[in-house]
This record gives structure tokens, C-alpha cells and sequence, in this order.
């Protein structure tokens, strides 16, 4: 008869093994990912799985733990000094005797309170770039002359088949004293990258060490977002976010660019500045987490091209003006201590590719976790900040461009424009027939016109409108007539409305009268008009070079994504037409991408072909953008249609 099948999941991957086998060598042969720290010896406990039981017709398998072998004394002996969850076996001591459907519990699982409203839980199988080792060395033989390291390494290409290993430098003086504590029995991190580069011994402990953690982070222009991850589990221990402390040194990119070229120590001060952000939040991260700086061994980074330079320590001035050279687009693995991070001493770090001058590594970040290269569907992902960063794609061809939207969609160059805080107006309605608006305050429970709103509203103050309510008011005033198609607020709308404000030759719209007046005046809504055809001309132009008249499904990346409602943000023409279920925010993709680099050295080499793959367009540079950009003034545009907005 034949051998016993065992299927995988979620992998889905199968094979027949004879009775007998060790689960976890069933799921090393089919390369299923199972974590195993000790070697099989049954006292790490990483490699547990869970039988599922019942019968499964589609596989043509009936599983069951009778199919499993008994818990034998091993297993027993860790289960005594650590607990194992029910139903979980440790895959290195339980072997096959008869037809089997494997659960690998996979603790990586990027849900949703970690990536603000992201569409569904997702899981990341877990490959990470390093490995921890348990090893027993032989003693050291007076007739066999062999280094204590040596012995060690033959260790572990004997019982981990890591052939060619290279040892950090760093190890050499410590490694007798490592080995000797713990009778010749150490553990080994081993850092490697991609199947085909050189193993390296980064870090070593003696005896059994069972700890290892990574690090996620994005550098933002505002805020840096980090997440300290269990490579073991790949459970995210710790999140934590801080602003960049460059903010001093200029509100946007570009002044931060100027900065560096006006001041002689400018670059080494903003270098100095993120570095020591993203050192005070591995303090804060390792804290929550109760985790040792020394147990960090890889750390993965996103950001945008100008953060990305400044992090490495890269003068940013010619991503300043055209061509907008990169000093290094490719991928950077490096060690930590390189750029000044002090984690485990043998610590390494990988930066994503940065896709073009204006396109960064944060695009890339995003790119990967949401995947336009890995669908059939034409996706749009937008990422929109002082600059947008646009990408279009599918599984044939990707193209990438930036637009220069402004800084109007963050609130800035607004009359009553403030950053999302308490007090700030963030939901807007007006009614077409009476043009009284309602809103919603950051901070106060009720809407305008409900009950208690005024009491709550005078303890926080209604102080200006943030980012996404001005996309709304904007809007709003749109669909109840206060502003044309062209973007002009109807002053013949003042015998109407008493919200109607004459302001020299222009009207205001009078949002609340309140000890701050807030007022939306023309400049307002002819800043988001701007800035809103500078988004969509950006999209056309790589819908152009795709030769798409319509994309499938749309992805919001970043802060102002979470917030703006997409039905508004179609109203006004940011995006083009498509079926409003199908348009996503997904909150910080850059850091999700960053996640799944750090969990699976994979991912990096996936976004490594796909970036050289995107063809990378510069708005700039095309002179049909300009056409495209007087249309997109017109709400919600002068040529293109929006069918389903209407249905
Ligand atoms: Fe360590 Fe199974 S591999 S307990």
C-alpha cells in the first residue's frame, strides 16, 4: 500500500512519507516553513502544528490524531516544563502513521488593529532572513587540532546543512568563552538573505537560546511607525509611532531639501536627528514588549526617497531639482551599526528599492503588501501626501509616477486648514435645500445638531477643518450647488443662504460661527482644485500609458487615505471612476511591505524584480500632463466621465 499522504496548510503543499516520519521533516522536504530552534531535540518548542481532524473529500484524505503518534517522552518533558496549547504536537517528535491534514499555526497575522482599517486579516509566511541554531560541538581533541569555531561549524552543516558559513568578525575574540559555558552547546543566529547568498554567523549565545526579533519601520516625512516582531512566531510584540523630529527643520520635503543645501552641517543634523527618532523607538518598542535591544537581529525599512537618503546618511540635494537622481535606487543590506543603529552587535538591516526620484521605498512598501503585480485586476494604489506617489498595474505591466498635489490635502495653504487633532471639524454635511451644514468634531461624540454637541464642543473648541473634512466641505458645497463645476462659490447664493459670505470679489461658505469663525473661502477650494487635478492628471498620464479607459479597484495608502470617504474623494474627481466597493483604504501598506520583508526574505526579492520591472514615468516631463491638469480643474472633471457615481 501506499505511504501516507500528509497535506500542509495553508500552504496547501502535499507529499506521501513513510510511517514514521517526523512531521517536521515531512514539512522540510515539501519546504513548508516550520521554525525549529533546537534541531528536533524537542526543547525549543517552536515547531508546533496542529492535526486538523475529519475528512477532507476535496483532498481525498480522512485525518485524524489517531493518524499522529502518541505523545512520546520527550514531548512529554517539555510539556512539563512549558505548557503547550491544546491540540498543538511538536512537529520534531510526533511522526506519520496514516493519512494527515497539518495546521502550521501562523502567528503572523497583520490584522486589522495593526493596519488601521486594512480591507481583511492577512497572514505573512514566515521566512525570515535569519535563523536561530542549537548546536552541540564536539570537545576540543588535542589529536584533531580543529578550531572550537570550526568544530562549529561543522556542526551546523551536519545538522542545519549550512555549507560555507562565514563568521562576523566581532565573534572571534568571544566565541571560546561562548562555547565553554554552556558545555559546548551554543546557538547559532545565522543571517541569509536570499537562497544564494553566503550564510553568516551574525550573533551567538550559549546553550539554548530561544529569542529572536525584528524590526519593521516606516520613516514618514510626519511620523516614523514601528513594529517589533517575533521572528520565531512572527507575532508583532510592540507597535509604536513618533514624529520625525526633522519637522523642525522644515515642515515638507522639499524644505528639508533646502535646508541641507543652505546649511554646511544641515544634512549630518537631519541624518543625526531620524536616527536617534528611530533609536528612541526601539527603546520604547523593546519596553512594551519586554524584549533586549541584543535580541533584535534584523531590522527593515521604509521611506520616502529624500527620508530614505537622509536615514543612510545620503546628501539629498539632487532629488531637489531634475532629474531627480537617486544616489542608490537598489535594495541596501547592510549592518545595523552601519547606520549608527545599535540592536544585537550582528544585527543587519535591508532597505526596500526606492522605484524613482520622487517614488520611494515606501511606494515599494505598499506595492508589496498590496500587490498590483500579483493581479489580473488594473489596481491603483495612490499614497497621497506633499507629493502622490501613483501606482498602476497589474501582473503584466506596472508603471509608477509622482504628482506634485501640495501640501492642501494635509490641511495646509487652508484658510481654517489644521493637522487631524482634537478640535478639528472632520465630517461635513449641508443641506442642499437650506445650505446648513452638519458636522463632526475630532474629539466630541456628537454630530453638530445632536444633543450635548455645544457643551462638549466648548471643552474642546472647534478650532479648523483637518484634511479629510475638506475634501467633504469641499464636496458637499459641490453636490448642494454653492460651487459651480469650475470650482466658484455662487454669489447669487447670498440672497439664499445667510452661510454665503461676500469677501471682496470672491464668496465664502460660513461653516460654523462660533468664537473662531470657520470659514471655506474661494482660494480654499480653488488650493484643493489644484491640488486634486495635480492627483488626477498624475493617474490619467499612467492610465494613458497603459492604454486603460477604466482601473478595476483602488487602494488608498497612508493617513489621508484612512480618513477621506471615497465616495467624496470620486465626487470631487481625485480618482477616477470605479465601483466604490473597490476602492480601499488600507491605512500604512509602506509598513505592512515593510513586515513582510522582514518575515519573509522572499517578499525582498520579490520587490526587487517588480521595482526594476515598473516603468517609471516622469510627470514633469510629459507634455500632455498639462492638458490633463486644466481638466481635472473641472469638478469632477471637464472630459472624463463618472457613470458610477450617478448609479
Ligand atoms: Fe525544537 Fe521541535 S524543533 S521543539
Amino acid at each position: 500500500t501506499a505511504d501516507p499522504l500528509v497535506l500542509f496548510m495553508p500552504s496547501g503543499k502535499r507529499g506521501h512519507f513513510p510511517v514514521g516520519t517526523s512531521v517536521l521533516e515531512a514539512a522540510r522536504t515539501l519546504g513548508v516553513y516550520v521554525e525549529s530552534v533546537c534541531g528536533g531535540r524537542a526543547t525549543c518548542g517552536r515547531c508546533q502544528i496542529e492535526v486538523q481532524e475529519g475528512q477532507f473529500a476535496k483532498h481525498g484524505i480522512t485525518s485524524s490524531n489517531d493518524h499522529i503518534s502518541p505523545v512520546g517522552p520527550k514531548e512529554k518533558r517539555y510539556a512539563e516544563v512549558r505548557t503547550i496549547p491544546q491540540g498543538r504536537r511538536l512537529s520534531c517528535s510526533a511522526t506519520i502513521q496514516g493519512d494527515l491534514v497539518v495546521d502550521v499555526p501562523q502567528d503572523a497575522v497583520v490584522n486589522a488593529q495593526v493596519v488601521r482599517k486594512a480591507a481583511s486579516d492577512r497572514v505573512i509566511e514566515r521566512n525570515p532572513a535569519v535563523h536561530l541554531c542549537y548546536v552541540e560541538v564536539d570537545e576540543p581533541d588535542m589529536h584533531k587540532p580543529l578550531g572550537d569555531l570550526d568544530r562549529m561549524k561543522v556542526m551546523l552543516e551536519r545538522d542545519w546543512g549550512y555549507t560555507d558559513l562565514q563568521i562576523e568578525p566581532y565573534l572571534l575574540a568571544q566565541a571560546q568563552k561562548i562555547l565553554r559555558k554552556e558545555n559546548f552547546t551554543v546557538t547559532a543566529a545565522i543571517h541569509r538573505d536570499s537562497v544564494t547568498s553566503r550564510p553568516t554567523v551574525i550573533a551567538l549565545w550559549p546553550g539554548l537560546h530561544n529569542e529572536a526579533y525584528g524590526i519593521a519601520c516606516d520613516i514618514g516625512s510626519t511620523t516614523i511607525a514601528m513594529h517589533l516582531v517575533s521572528l520565531l512566531s512572527g507575532r508583532i510584540v510592540a507597535s509604536s509611532g513618533a514624529s520625525n523630529p526633522q519637522i523642525r527643520f522644515g515642515e515638507d520635503l522639499m524644505s528639508r531639501v533646502s535646508y541641507v543645501m543652505m546649511n554646511p552641517d544641515g544634512r549630518e543634523a537631519m541624518t543625526k536627528a531620524v536616527r536617534q527618532a528611530v533609536s528612541e523607538l526601539v527603546d520604547q518598542v523593546c519596553a512594551s514588549g519586554g524584549v533586549a535591544r541584543t535580541d533584535i537581529l534584523d531590522a527593515v525599512f521604509v521611506a520616502n526617497p529624500i527620508m530614505h537618503h537622509l536615514f543612510l546618511g545620503i546628501d539629498p540635494t539632487e532629488l531637489g531639482q531634475a532629474p531627480f537622481a537617486l544616489a542608490v535606487s537598489g535594495a541596501i543590506s547592510c549592518k545595523a551599526l552601519d547606520i549608527e543603529l545599535s540592536l544585537n552587535p550582528g544585527a543587519r538591516t535591508y532597505l526596500l528599492p526606492c522605484i524613482a526620484g520622487h517614488v520611494g521605498a515606501d511606494a515599494a512598501g505598499a506595492t508589496l503588501s498590496e500587490g498590483p503585480h500579483r493581479q489580473d485586476k488594473m489596481m491603483l494604489m495612490v499614497d497621497v501626501g506633499t507629493n502622490a506617489e501613483i501606482v498602476l498595474g497589474n501582473r503584466e505591466r506596472t508603471v509608477a509616477a509622482s504628482s506634485p498635489t501640495g501640501p492642501a490635502f494635509e490641511g495646509a495653504e487652508i484658510s481654517c486648514g489644521q493637522r487631524a487633532a482634537p478640535g478639528a471639524i472632520e465630517r461635513v454635511r449641508i443641506d442642499p435645500e437650506t445650505l446648513e451644514p452638519r458636522f463632526k468634531v475630532i474629539g466630541v461624540e456628537q454630530w453638530s445638531d445632536e444633543d450635548g454637541f455645544t457643551e462638549a464642543a466648548e471643552k474642546t473648541g472647534i478650532t479648523g477643518i483637518c484634511g479629510s473634512a475638506i475634501i467633504e466641505v469641499v464636496a458637499e458645497m459641490y453636490l448642494s450647488g454653492v460651487i459651480s463645476a469650475d470650482g466658484v462659490v455662487d454669489g447669487a447664493m447670498a440672497a439664499k443662504s445667510p452661510r454665503i459670505l461676500e469677501n471682496g470679489r470672491t464668496f465664502s461658505y460660513l461653516l460654523h460661527d462660533g468664537a473662531q469663525k470657520i470659514t471655506v473661502t474661494q482660494n480654499d477650494v480653488r488650493a484643493i482644485q489644484l491640488a486634486k487635478a495635480a492627483l488626477y492628471a498624475g493617474i490619467k498620464l499612467l492610465m494613458e500609458k497603459l492604454e486603460v479607459e477604466t482601473v478595476d479597484t483602488i487602494r488608498f495608502a497612508g493617513a489621508f487615505g484612512s480618513f477621506i470617504d471615497p465616495k467624496y474623494a470620486m465626487v470631487l474627481g481625485l480618482i477616477p471612476d470605479c465601483e466604490l466597493s473597490e476602492v480601499k483604504a488600507v491605512g500604512n501598506a509602506a509598513g505592512t511591505g515593510a513586515l513582510m520583508a522582514l518575515l519573509n526574505r522572499d517578499h525582498r526579492r520579490e520587490i526587487e524584480d517588480t521595482v526594476t520591472r515598473i516603468e517609471k514615468i516622469e510627470t514633469a516631463l510629459e507634455p500632455h500632463f498639462q492638458q490633463l491638469f486644466i481638466d481635472a480643474m473641472a469638478l469632477p472633471n471637464k472630459v472624463d466621465p463618472f457613470p458610477k457615481l450617478a448609479s
